[in-house]
């Protein structure tokens, strides 16, 4: 049988090493023995942006990239968003397996009577400018949780963390809402316990004081479908921040905040606000070859396009996809969609976005879903946050949890001067 092991010959010194293989894998650590000379500090991998490097072992989400698969904990994500609900979705992450009826109806009862945050919240709240960004508030206010919750820094504690996870899950939908609120300046909404976790979201979002807002049953299951299909994506940047803050076992909130500032960049969660922005730019069919030109030309991304993990069709761009025909039924068309399906066709036709097997992502149609449900594209990455509180609890509880960790601590390769001396200022130049 073929020996599981990788023989590298250090052709500096003409001396070969025997590297052991594991889950298809090399340990990076055992690089450190190849030396030029005996104080050599050892060999190293330089791959800045974890191209090629696993930094972890998780359970919770399988991707393969190149067939479009995406799984929790073994479900394919199809099925789930099909027959599962949210609450059943983020039980499953959290645990591992589906949970019972007894197991759900606790799960979402706990969830539920967690929802409402403490009154200074929304004084803090108050002191943020009257335009700011939802989601700039969103990173400022889960951060500001840790100072409500003492007890949250003991993370090796099973019930006080699975308590401050319950919180965060419960809470994040009343945070997002107002948010939002604030920077319209309405009045915030408290939350309801007889409504669905998307129901009651809907609700504090869109409720005012003079008229009843009905949450209409088709945007409230679209919702739900939506948050199952961003609860989790396994080590995508705002994860791996998740992990990274969190691996110096500080309290969750403040890893979170972490995750959740990651997921504000347009390179990730800002990406379907800037899908928007870039579809009403484009303005009619006839504008979009003048955009692949450019795109060509390297002046600017397609946004919503190519995506580090997956080479073709994201699975849950297609979900989106058909969900936006349900969700227009109802709202009335998005008429941006037009634009987005012949921009994909001619995308999807083209040399340069083929051979660098550059597909919709996740975020090329969910836009026009949020944005026919009436909210406005700041809100976008706020939307995409809510349900990935979830992820970013399962992934940070394995991290603790896992004999492997230790605090994140990348190494470099220094380009900087070599050693100089100190020039008082009056005697430089
Ligand atoms: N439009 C045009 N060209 C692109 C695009 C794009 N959207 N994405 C990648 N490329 C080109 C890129 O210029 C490069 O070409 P070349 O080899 O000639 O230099 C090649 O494709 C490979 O790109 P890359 O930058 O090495 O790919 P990456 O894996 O580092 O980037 C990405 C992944 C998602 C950041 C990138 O595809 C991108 O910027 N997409 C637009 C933003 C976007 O839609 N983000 C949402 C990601 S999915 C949601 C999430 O998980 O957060």
């Amino acid at each position: 049988m073929a020996k599981p092991t990788l023989t590298v010959t250090d052709n500096r010194t003409g001396q070969s090493y025997e590297l052991p293989i594991k889950d298809g894998t090399i340990r990076a650590i055992d690089l450190r023995q190849i030396k030029e000379s005996p104080d050599d500090f050892g060999l190293m991998s330089y791959d800045p942006a974890f191209l090629n490097t696993a930094s972890c072992r998780s359970k919770i989400t399988f991707i393969d990239g190149e067939r479009g698969i995406l799984r929790y904990r073994g479900y394919p994500i199809e099925e789930l968003s099909e027959r599962s609900s949210f609450m059943e979705v983020a039980y499953l992450i959290l645990n591992g397996e589906l949970p019972t009826a007894a197991e759900l109806a606790g799960f979402t009862h706990q969830v539920v009577h967690h929802t409402l945050v403490h009154e200074n919240l929304k004084k803090l709240m108050d002191g943020f400018r009257y335009d700011s960004h939802p989601m700039a508030i969103f990173v400022s206010m889960v951060g500001a949780l840790s100072t409500f919750y003492k007890s949250s820094a003991n993370i090796f504690d099973v019930e006080k963390r699975r308590l401050q996870m319950i919180r965060l899950i419960a809470k994040v939908p009343t945070i997002a809402a107002w948010s939002y609120r604030h920077s319209v300046g309405n009045s915030y909404v408290y939350p309801r316990n007889d409504l669905s976790y998307a129901a009651n979201f809907l609700h504090m979002f869109k409720h005012l004081p003079t008229m009843t807002y009905t949450v209409h049953p088709v945007l409230e299951r679209a919702l739900d479908v939506l948050f199952i299909l961003h609860a989790d994506h396994e080590q995508n940047a705002s994860t791996s921040a998740m992990r990274g803050v969190g691996s110096s076992n500080v309290d969750p909130y403040s890893a979170m905040a972490g995750a959740a500032a990651s997921l504000y960049g347009p390179l990730h969660g800002g990406a379907n606000e800037a899908v928007l922005r870039m579809l009403t730019q484009i303005g009619t069919k006839e504008n979009i070859g003048e955009l692949i030109r450019r795109v060509k030309a390297g002046e600017g991304r397609l946004m919503g396009f190519g995506h580090r993990v997956y080479k073709s069709y994201d699975p849950r761009a297609k979900v989106i996809r058909d969900l936006a025909k349900q969700v227009f039924e109802v709202t009335g068309t998005n008429p941006l969609l037009d634009i987005a399906l012949e921009l994909e066709r001619i995308a999807l036709s083209d040399d340069y976005f083929v051979q660098r097997k550059l597909y919709p992502n996740v975020d090329f149609y969910s836009g026009l879903i949020y944005q026919a449900m009436g909210f406005p594209v700041d809100m976008f990455p706020v939307l995409f946050a809510i349900p990935r509180t979830v992820g970013w609890l399962a992934q940070w509880e394995e991290m603790i949890l896992d004999s492997d960790t230790r605090i994140y601590r990348p190494r470099q390769i220094y380009e900087g001067p070599g050693l100089r001396h100190y020039v008082p200022v009056a005697d430089r130049k």
